[in-house]
This record gives C-alpha cells, structure tokens and sequence, in this order.
C-alpha cells in the first residue's frame, strides 16, 4: 500500500506529520509485506525556511519524495503549475490512494491531478465550510470535497454539512482533528521552549498572541489597518506578539503601515510549530484569522478573537471559546474585554487525539 501525500503550506505541514507518524507506528507492527509506503510531494507553495522548513526538522517529516519549487503567483498560475507537475509526479509513483489537506491551493491540485487520473483521493480536514465563496480557500473545499472519495471530517458538523450537500454516507468517516493529535504530542516539547518569551521579557498570561494572513485581510488596506489599530489599542493594556507571515509583511510595508506596527507591537518572524504552541499557552489571549490557529487557541485554553466575518469552526464560537470581531478595531477591543470576563474554555470537540492513526487504518481497509 503506498500513500502519497500532496503538502505545500504550513498548517499542511503540521497535519501531514500526523498521518507519517501514524503510518510509521503501524509499520514497527506490520509484517514486510503490510508496510504501507509514505511518499510525500511538497508543491514549494511555502518556501521560506521559517515556512516550511523548520516543521519538517521539529516534527520529523520524512523528507518528501518530490518538490515541485512552485513558489508564489497568482492562483491560476500557482495551481496550474502544480497540476502539471503533479500528474507526472502521480503517473510515476502510482500510489494506492492520493491524501490532500485542508483547503489551500495545493489541496485542489492534489485533488484534480489524482481523481483525473483516477487514483482514489481522499481528504483530510473534510466538511469545513465558510460559505464565504470570495475566498478561495472556500472555492478548494468546496471543490476537493466534491471529488474526494473518502472525506475524513473532524467534527460533527462538518458531517452534517456533507450530508446536506448530497455525499453519500459509506465515504464519510468522523476521525477528529489531526492538529488535535499533533497539540497533545508535541506540546510536552513546548513546555522546555520559550525561547521568545525569554527575548521579549513576556510573563505567562501577560501578553496577547496575534497572527494575520487571510487574504481578504492583508489584501484590503482598510481591513488591514482597522486591524492595526486594534492590535495597538490591545498593546496599550498587554504586549501584543506577532509573528508575521510574508504575505503579511509585505502587505504592511506597500500599505505603509509597517513602521507604525513596529512602534505599537512586537513584530517578529514566522516561528516554527513548538515555540508557537508555546506562545499560545501562555497567552493571555489571542487574535487571529487562521484555521489552526483558532482551535490551538482552544486546545491552550485561551480565549479567541477571530479577525474574520464568519469561521468554519462554528462549534467553537458556540461554545464561547471564540468571537468574531471581523477587521473592526472596536469589535476587537470588545471582544477583548468580553474574552477577559469570561472563562476560557477547552475540551475535546475535535476528537480523541488519535485521528492520524483512524486516518491511515481507514486507507489501508478500503485501500485497493
Ligand atoms: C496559503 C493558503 C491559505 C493558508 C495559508 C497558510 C491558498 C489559497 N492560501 O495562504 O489557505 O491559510 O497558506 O499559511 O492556498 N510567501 C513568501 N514565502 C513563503 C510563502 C509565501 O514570501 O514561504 C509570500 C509570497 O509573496 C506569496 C504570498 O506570501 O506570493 C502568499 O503566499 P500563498 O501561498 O499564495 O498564500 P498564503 O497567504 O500563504
Ligand atoms: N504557526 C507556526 N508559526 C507561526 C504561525 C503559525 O508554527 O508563526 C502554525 C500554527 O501553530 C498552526 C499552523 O501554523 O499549527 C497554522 O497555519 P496558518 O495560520 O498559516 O494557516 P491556516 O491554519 O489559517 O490555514
């Protein structure tokens, strides 16, 4: 059985090394014969080694098989350049099942290039919808999950929303949240890393924890500068962190924002996977408008102000762990003070902390 993994992004990486890990669990158990294979392709959407880089090394990721070295341009250029990679790359390693994550533009070429060549596909973080069709992360869920033959789905509601789209039952398994897993494994190593924390002088619980790279945010200056000014306003009470995403920094300097960040706000780089669950759990609160790290808020038990007009991750919202706050400054600021009243929250929405490992047991009983 051969599994090939189609990676690009961050957050990919952090929910790939999941899946190598349950994959070479299961082979210290098998017989030679029952080994399954762990190819990974890297698409090169990340490149910057505090992207991409760095997760490998800290979470052990096999080295991946192929990189693809696209790196950056406009969407139909990126995914274009990855499909016509990838359909070379799956006709030569001609894997027993095709495994994609999540929502980015690696995703979808993953997916189109497998299922035209008809090669099972299955997808990991399944079911999550924004029904915000402007972003386009929203376009490759919609997509990878319309041609996916099997779709692992973390939640409840994720299963639900398939359900109500039309996919048939037999191909939905409710498996968790691999970032889930990969919290509980790896975040005895964050309780020796603080390495930032040490830099800036930030006391546990002193300080507010904020990242920012949604398109929608960084490529609107309005958006993006009432999202500033937030930030600052958070600053004058706590120190604010954050780490910027490239995207992000370059967003900031051609919007002429950059220097003003710098005064109001601890700007540092992108860090690698251990040290950001540890900023996160020690954390007074934090802002973001990523996926991931929205639910790490809640695995953390710190309070979450989403920087966003809507979430897929409705069920922590329902649970008081998150509030939207859009790219409003003074939605952040009450959002702040909300957050400070109320007890932050955590528990197991997203499963039991062994989605990899019901993940690769699920490929390899309906693998071919
Ligand atoms: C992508 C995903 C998004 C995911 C995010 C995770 C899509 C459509 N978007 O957004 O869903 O949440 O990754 O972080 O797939 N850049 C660098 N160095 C890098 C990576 C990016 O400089 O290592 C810069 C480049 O200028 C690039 C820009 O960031 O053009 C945007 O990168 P891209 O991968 O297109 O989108 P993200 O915003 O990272
Ligand atoms: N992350 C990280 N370093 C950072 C910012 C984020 O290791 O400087 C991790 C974060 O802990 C989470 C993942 O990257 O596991 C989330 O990725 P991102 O926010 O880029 O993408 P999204 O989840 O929104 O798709």
């Amino acid at each position: 059985m051969k599994i090939l993994s189609v990676v690009g992004a961050r957050p990919q990486f952090v929910k790939a090394a999941v899946i190598s890990r349950a994959i070479a669990d299961r082979n210290k158990a098998a017989d030679a014969g029952a080994r399954v294979e762990d190819r990974i392709v890297h698409t090169g959407q990340h490149y910057d080694p505090s992207m991409s880089q760095v997760f490998f090394d800290e979470l052990s990721i096999p080295e991946p098989a192929h990189n693809l070295a696209v790196s950056g341009g406009p969407h139909g250029q990126m995914t274009g350049r990855m499909l016509e990679r990838l359909e070379a790359v799956i006709i030569e390693e001609s894997p027993d099942w095709v495994l994609v994550h999540g929502d980015t533009n690696s995703t979808l070429a993953g997916a189109l290039a497998a299922t035209k060549l008809h090669v099972p596909l299955a997808h990991v973080e399944s079911g999550l919808r924004s029904h915000n069709r402007r972003m386009p992360e929203e376009i490759n869920r919609i997509v990878t999950d319309s041609i996916s033959d099997l779709l692992f789905v973390p939640t409840a509601h994720a299963r639900e929303t398939l359900l109500a789209e039309g996919v048939p039952d037999d191909r939905i398994i409710r498996v968790g949240d691999v970032m889930f897993d990969a919290t509980l494994f790896h975040v005895a190593s964050a309780a020796h890393r603080c390495g930032v924390r040490d830099t800036h002088g930030l006391a546990s619980g002193s300080y507010v924890l904020a990242t920012v790279h949604r398109a929608e945010n960084t490529d609107d200056p309005v958006r993006l500068g009432q999202i500033l000014e937030g930030l600052s306003r958070l600053a004058q009470e706590a120190p604010v962190v954050l780490p910027l995403h490239p995207r992000t920094r370059d967003s900031l300097e051609r919007a002429g924002l950059l220097a003003d960040a710098a005064r109001s706000l601890v700007l540092i780089d992108p860090v690698g996977y251990v040290e950001m669950l540890d900023l996160e759990r020690h954390a007074r609160l934090i802002a973001t408008d990523s996926g991931g790290v929205q639910k790490e808020a809640y695995f953390a038990g710190v309070g979450c102000i989403t920087l966003r007009d809507e979430t897929e991750w409705v069920e922590l919202v329902e649970a008081g762990a998150n509030i939207l706050a859009g790219a409003d400054a003074d939605a952040i600021v009450r959002a702040a003070e909300q957050l400070a009243t109320v007890p932050s929250s955590s528990g197991n929405l997203y499963g039991d902390g062994h989605a990899g490992r019901a993940i690769v047991d699920a490929l390899v009983q309906r693998g071919r």
